[in-house]
């Protein structure tokens, strides 16, 4: 039934000039949710990404790509793509079609969910890595293993058993899988990374905030927390530091981090502390590296004018009250306020 699309000719098509890769590996991913509420109902919603970039989106019933990039319809022509979409929704509903005999034979219980993860990588060295993962109620179910065209598992019960039995059945659909993604994604991640070359090359640059978390009460000889939070940058590797007095502190126990984490607009932030000695008599200052600032760094000192003690509460409330202040001016003008580093760092 599906043999028909292993001879369209674009599926065998290659990309004629091989477009130059950035620097790192690139991912394109499909993400496929299928929520089984009962026999009768199911949702689904799937999307594409490009890195961290969000591609297309696909609406299946029955299947239609939607395009959230100017250049995410670039490498197929609109008969491909309908191509394609006719091979999901069939894919798909033949999926459904199975899981649903399955779980009604094992008598396991609805809702549950399954989600694939379908894609490939694109190594600076020119060499690509291709995956298919599907997984049920958030845990491991089965993955396509490209090099074998076959489908395996890690898991032992008999509904994960059956569902292997059928999935490697089908040997038409596992050459496809294999030629969709050894060579129709890698030549589609090729196609985005070149025409998509300025949406991949974007860059915000971070705004950093320096403050103190309200201390412990009176009395506590607990250190105090300075916390840098850095947000609203693109692309996502950062790299922030704590200088005391203007040395880099080195990672252990004083420091804690959140990780990074997205912001809705497609930037993201991250916030570091580290907790001080009140009444020491050290400089403080949170640097932060990344690429949209030109080989600079951001440095943000922490103002502390008033001496540790009993006036820390009142500090640290005209503290937070600048802090906010520099925030919302920051956020003003968050295009063209940077400080120019090499001054600031000089007057350390
Ligand atoms: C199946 O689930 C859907 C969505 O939750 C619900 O609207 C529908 O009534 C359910 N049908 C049956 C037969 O339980
Ligand atoms: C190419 O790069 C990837 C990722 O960095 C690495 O895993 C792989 O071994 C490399 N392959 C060759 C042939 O150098
Ligand atoms: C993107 O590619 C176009 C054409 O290949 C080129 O003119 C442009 O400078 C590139 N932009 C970036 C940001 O690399
Ligand atoms: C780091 O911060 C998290 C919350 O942001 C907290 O749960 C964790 O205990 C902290 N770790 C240390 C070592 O202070």
């Amino acid at each position: 039934m599906l043999l028909p699309l292993l001879i369209l000719p674009w599926a065998w098509g290659a990309l004629a000039a091989s477009p130059p890769v950035p620097p790192g590996s690139l991912t394109l991913r499909l993400l496929q949710t299928i929520i089984f509420h009962n026999t009768s109902s199911t949702d689904m919603a799937g999307t594409a990404l490009l890195g961290d970039l969000e591609t297309h989106s696909l609406d299946c019933r029955p299947c239609k790509v939607r395009f959230l990039q100017p250049w995410a319809q670039q490498g197929l022509t609109p008969k491909e793509w309908q191509d394609l979409e006719e091979l999901i929704y069939r894919y798909l509903s033949d999926f459904i079609r199975l899981m649903k005999e399955l779980v009604e034979e094992e008598g396991e219980g609805y809702p549950f969910v399954t989600q694939f993860s379908i894609g490939c990588e694109l190594h600076p060295n020119g060499t690509s890595r291709r995956f298919c993962d599907a997984g049920m109620n958030g845990e491991d179910f089965v993955s396509f293993d490209t090099d074998s065209g076959k489908w395996v598992t890690q898991r032992g019960d008999k509904l994960t058993l059956k569902a292997l039995e059928s999935l490697n059945y089908n040997r038409v659909v596992a050459v496809m899988l294999q030629f969709l993604l050894r060579t129709t994604c890698v030549n589609q991640l090729k196609s985005f990374v070149q025409h998509g070359n300025e949406s991949l090359a974007r860059q915000e640059k971070p705004v950093a905030v320096v403050f103190a978390r309200v201390p412990p009460p009176a009395g506590t000889p607990a250190p105090v927390l300075l916390v840098c939070r850095v947000t609203g940058f693109y692309p996502r590797p950062v790299r922030v530091a704590w200088l005391q007095d203007g040395e880099e502190v080195a990672p252990g126990g004083r420091l804690n981090s959140s990780g990074i984490l997205p912001n809705a607009d497609l930037t993201y932030q991250l916030r570091s502390s580290l907790a001080v000695e009140p009444g020491a008599g050290h400089s403080y200052a949170c640097r932060v590296q990344h690429s949209s600032l030109g080989g600079q760094s951001l440095l943000i000192p922490w103002e502390q004018s008033r001496p540790w003690g009993p006036g820390l509460a009142v500090g640290i409330t005209l503290g937070v009250l600048a802090v906010a202040a520099v925030a919302a001016v920051l956020r003003w003008s968050r295009r063209r306020g940077y400080q120019d580093v090499r001054h600031r760092e000089s007057s350390l």
